[in-house]
């Protein structure tokens, strides 16, 4: 490998499930890889093989089907760990086991409590053991932003001869900042003696918003892989954002004088996924993802753009997916040119049955607004694509009514299991009048965590794309629901969630195994 390509490393489905309320079930974690693996990322991080069987079975099933990116298991230091990651990653094409253990003081003391030779004998014994089921190893000195220098010499030194091939240097905590962190990478490359044997990793959280700068300062210090993940997603204020590191290494390229091999023109798609999933939206002034990222509103700005792209804008809108295909489909589009669409955007529906359906909505949704954009297809068609859930619960018919000093009030007729059934409710505003409503035929009892509405394309036509994330006795489970009427979408992703629930399709938080 050229000396001046660094290794994009994606963890969105380890750490970034991590994140309170990200968890995802298997089908949308094998969703999110193939978009990863189209987009090019060099190792996908998917999942803690022993956290749970959950996550045993979606690393495996991941390692099953991606063929053009290494699949990585995380494990901590311990024989049980090592094995399951090995297990899970046994078919894969490329499979790299990920061993950490803790390396600063505060964790050795207070979560190890163990003596700091204790925890260089316990990474060596790991990493061996790894080696022996993995040839492609990575060992990650948790907490290194906290750790002392010498100390990291000590381990990484064992770690390499141990036959660690990747030595990932974690800012746990997100307390570096990106001087600090370059010189602890400079120093290690420098007095390690046997450095030249492994690829160094940067892993960095953003506690204080500089999990990108001090990636990218490590990286000029000479680390050669990036870990990240979309959107940041990731544990408290999350990880390093994948597209900005992408694009701070592509339009730097006369600075940084490195590159990746990400086609950056999926970058945006994949973020969309990642947040439909989730239901993490994507925040306006976002960088490279955000609805506004390339948008310029000031006279202005608008003015120099419109005589010399260049004046206001560093990066080319399409090059990250924006624009690339604003090409509208509308009421008169064919079975094949919609076929044909969903083709070039990368979704390819199971069955012809999926087809018709996805093409069936198209052509319902068509008559209601006239230009469909690929925001829409994408919205469109993720019913098709995700969890298998049947229609326990269908809406029949909704009226919400909402007067300017009045209680709102909503009507409806649930079709449960081909039964209608009738409800009406009063609520706070419209949205929690139809949820009651809901609730007063189908009893759930799960809680509501989360109600969010995205507009998937400009104007005031636009469609709306609602999350309902419920919680149930521990089990999570996500709906989506999109419609020019976010009422009916409203309703349309409650009930989804509702499905998904009854039909067993629901989430644990990875680690709710207690590892
Ligand atoms: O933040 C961290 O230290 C980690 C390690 C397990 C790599 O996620
Ligand atoms: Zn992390």
């Amino acid at each position: 490998m050229s000396n001046d390509r660094v290794i994009i490393f994606d963890t969105t489905l380890r750490d970034g499930e991590q994140s309170p309320g990200a968890s995802m079930t298997k089908e949308e974690k094998l969703r999110i890889a193939k978009a990863l693996e189209r987009m090019r990322v060099d190792v996908i991080e998917a999942g803690f093989a022993i956290a749970s069987p959950g996550d045993f079975e979606a690393v495996k099933a991941i390692a099953e089907t991606i063929k053009d990116s290494t699949i990585c298991s995380l494990s901590r230091a311990l024989d049980g760990d090592i094995e399951r990651a090995a297990e899970a990653l046994k078919n894969a094409n490329s499979g790299r086991i990920h061993t950490f253990i803790a390396t600063s003081p505060i964790h050795m003391q207070y979560k190890l409590r163990m003596q700091p030779d204790q925890v260089i004998e316990q990474a060596v014994r790991a990493v061996k053991k790894a080696r022996s089921l993995c040839a492609d190893v990575e060992f990650s000195c948790e907490d290194a932003g906290r750790s002392e220098i010498d100390f990291l010499c000590r381990i990484i030194e064992a770690a390499i001869d141990a036959g660690a091939r990747t030595i990932n240097i974690p800012d746990t905590v997100g307390y570096s900042i990106p001087h600090q962190y370059a010189e602890t990478m400079r120093q290690l490359l420098e007095r390690i003696p046997n450095a030249d044997k492994a690829v160094f990793s940067v892993h960095c959280h953003n506690d204080l918003g500089l999990a990108v700068a001090n990636s990218l300062a490590a990286v000029v210090a000479g680390a050669r892989q990036v870990e990240c993940t979309i959107n940041g997603l990731g544990e408290r204020a999350g990880n390093a954002a994948l597209e900005e590191i992408v694009m701070a290494i592509k339009t730097r390229q006369d600075l940084l004088g490195v590159y990746t091999n990400i086609e950056t023109e999926h970058i945006l798609s994949t973020s969309r996924l990642v947040s439909g999933i989730t239901g993490f939206p994507v925040q306006p002034n976002k960088a490279i993802v955000g609805a506004n990222a390339f948008a310029h509103e000031s006279g202005i700005h608008q003015d120099g753009v419109l005589k010399h792209r260049e004046t206001y804008e560093i990066m080319r809108a399409q090059d990250v997916g924006w624009n690339a295909n604003k090409m509208v489909m509308g009421k008169h589009s064919g079975r094949n040119a919609f076929r044909a669409r969903l083709e070039e955007l990368g979704i390819v529906l199971p069955g012809e049955a999926e087809l018709n359906a996805a093409f069936a909505r198209f052509k319902e949704l068509a008559d209601k607004k006239h230009e469909i954009f690929d925001e829409d297809l994408q919205a469109l068609v993720s019913d098709s694509l995700g969890e298998e859930a049947p229609e326990h619960f269908k809406l029949a018919f909704l009226e919400v009514a909402s007067k300017t000093g009045e209680v709102p009030q909503a009507q409806l007729v649930l079709s449960v299991d081909g039964v209608e059934h009738k409800a009406t409710s009063s609520g706070a505003g419209p949205v929690d009048a139809t949820f009651k409503a809901i609730e007063a035929i189908a009893q759930s009892q799960a809680n509501l965590q989360l109600y969010s509405v995205n507009a998937i394309t400009q104007g005031t036509d636009s469609q709306g794309e609602v999350t309902v994330r419920l919680e149930k006795g521990g089990r999570i489970v996500n709906g989506n629901g999109a419609d020019t009427d976010i009422l009916a979408a409203s309703a349309k992703a409650y009930l989804n969630a509702l499905n998904l629930m009854q039909a067993g399709v629901h989430k644990t938080h990875p680690q709710a195994d207690g590892v």
